[in-house]
């Protein structure tokens, strides 16, 4: 048994039994009305995977769900890119996780394989690690250096308490991205997180709705049914190494024409779904999961969790009630099958490919970030191999996707500017110019990654070049809405309805300006 195997081992041993659970925001819905309902309807769960949130509202959650078992959903750790401390403070982000995990006692924090900011470019929401080998060592390297920093903090608190506990912090666990019409590389996905495991001892999150992207998006779904897909996908993959699962739901995206799925070879399926924790689990989802759980392979698995953040709360406690009647006797199975000792690293009769792309250091895998930046902003046509050499639903990305994140997702420009945006109306300047211009040119940046502020100071640089007339009128907007935002997020702890909160933005504000 490899040392990497064995130190997996020895952290994974330590997780305790975590069941049946879900997998929250604070905020969206509101937890405590959450938990109150399914307590109502005598649906008892095993564990709550919290978001990250202020610290305040973490603590309020530990506090008034005292005998609940809760881990922690991180963000912002960009793991999967060369010199990660150069886009964001890693350190400081990291020494803030620890901070979260400790406040809630979790067993583990889970971090998407995938980053909202590569090669200086930034994004509202996650696009997936470049599959290669390169690729594969640089995020081992960043788990294990984010691994080391949390064990530092954890070890110091715990001298400063005395304790005999041997400062082992909460386990590294990397979650299998989402596809959001197409990804890079020239691994699959289980060849990319073979890499990763064989090299780091972090845990695995396997994602079931971002599998299912896998498969309609690498062109899978032309080739073989999706159960024989996922079997030779489950061999592949580091079973062994998964800790929890996730299961939210899939939906298409309200940017996308729903004509365009006419034009593709089957127009009636697959459909165009991409994640989507609000929308309802589709049951082939359902019927994903039976599969996974059946596969011998899955020894160190702690937890399976619905994720339902932004999901209404009477379909959470409908779906969840479900759940329980089809899963719940699996999911106490594999309890015993870790009880049991079935922890040998099982051996895959999958023949591992190795990458092709060059192994380079640091500096090329930038410049494939790079070139991966520019094939989804629509500023490059090729340079990447492609996921299954299926391209044909990135223009969904580019041209649909992309825009409405810039300008409608987390806060809509024409809500937070309405008097610039009639200016701009007034002089003939279209607001899609901003899209172009966000992504022209690569930034340095020492901030931490938040997209409603990156957005109001990219909008008034935009203003600044376009229409400087109505730069002032832009400013005062600005510092309206910055204020507005601070005040919000200081107040979450008390009064989160006063603030939307989501995965996929730091602070998401309903706050407009007063122009
Ligand atoms: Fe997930």
């Amino acid at each position: 048994m490899s040392m990497v195997t064995e130190q997996f081992l020895r952290r994974a041993a330590r997780i305790p039994h975590h069941g049946l659970g879900l997998s929250v925001d604070v905020y969206q819905p509101d937890l405590f009305d959450l938990a109150g309902e399914l307590d109502r309807h005598g649906l008892a769960y095993g564990y709550l995977e919290i978001f990250k949130a202020v610290p305040a509202a973490l603590e309020s959650v530990r506090r008034r769900l005292a005998n609940t078992l809760l881990s922690y959903h991180a963000e912002g750790l960009w793991v999967t890119q060369p010199n990660p401390e150069r886009l964001s403070p890693f350190h400081a982000e990291l020494d803030e996780t620890a901070e979260q995990l400790k406040i809630l006692g979790s067993h583990w924090l889970n971090h998407e394989c995938a980053a909202k900011q590569m090669a200086g470019y930034a994004f509202g929401t996650y696009l997936p690690a470049l599959f290669t080998a390169a690729s594969a060592e640089v995020t081992a390297e960043n788990i294990a250096k984010a691994q080391q920093r949390l064990d530092q903090g954890f070890a110091v608190r715990d001298r400063r308490a005395g304790l005999d506990d041997d400062g082992i912090a909460p386990l590294f666990l990397l979650e299998t991205p989402p596809l959001t019409y197409v990804g890079f590389g020239d691994l699959n996905m289980a060849e990319f997180f073979r890499l990763v495991t064989d090299l780091t001892p972090c845990g695995v999150v396997l994602d079931i709705g971002h599998l299912w992207t896998v498969y309609r998006y690498t062109g899978e779904w032309r080739r073989r049914p999706l159960t024989a897909f996922l079997a030779e996908f489950l061999d592949a993959f580091p079973l062994e190494r998964v800790v929890e699962i996730h299961m939210a739901g899939l939906a298409p995206h309200p940017s996308v024409p729903s004509h365009t799925q006419a034009a593709d070879e089957l127009p009636l399926w697959p459909p165009f779904w991409i994640d989507a924790h609000g929308a309802p689990i589709p049951d082939v989802l359902s019927d994903m999961l039976a599969q996974v759980l059946e596969h011998k392979g899955l020894t160190n698995l702690k937890g399976v969790a619905l994720e339902v953040d932004t999901k209404p709360i009477p379909i959470i406690v409908e779906e969840f009630s479900r759940a329980r009647e089809r899963f719940g006797i699996q999911c106490s199975r594999f309890e015993v099958r870790s009880l049991k000792g079935e922890i040998q690293r099982r051996t895959s009769n999958v023949e591992l490919r190795t990458s092709e792309m060059p192994r380079t250091p640091n500096l090329e895998l930038a410049g494939q970030y790079n070139r991966y930046a520019q094939i989804v902003t629509g500023r490059a046509a090729t340079g990447l191999p492609v996921l299954g050499q299926d391209a044909s639903a990135l223009p969904l990305y580019s041209e649909h996707y992309l825009p409405h994140e810039i300008l409608e997702w987390g806060s809509a420009v024409r809500e937070m500017f309405p008097e610039t945006c009639r200016d701009l109306d007034r002089a003939g300047i279209a607001l899609e110019g901003f899209v172009r211009f966000w992504f022209r040119e690569p930034r340095d940046t020492d901030q931490a990654y938040d997209f409603f502020l990156l957005k109001i100071a990219r909008f008034v640089e935009f203003i600044r070049e376009v229409l400087p007339d109505s730069l002032v009128t832009a400013e005062q907007a600005a510092q309206a809405l910055r204020e507005g935002y601070q005040a919000a997020c200081e107040q979450v702890g008390r009064e989160p309805l006063t603030v939307k909160r989501g995965r996929n933005v730091s602070c998401e504000s309903r706050i407009t300006d007063n122009e």
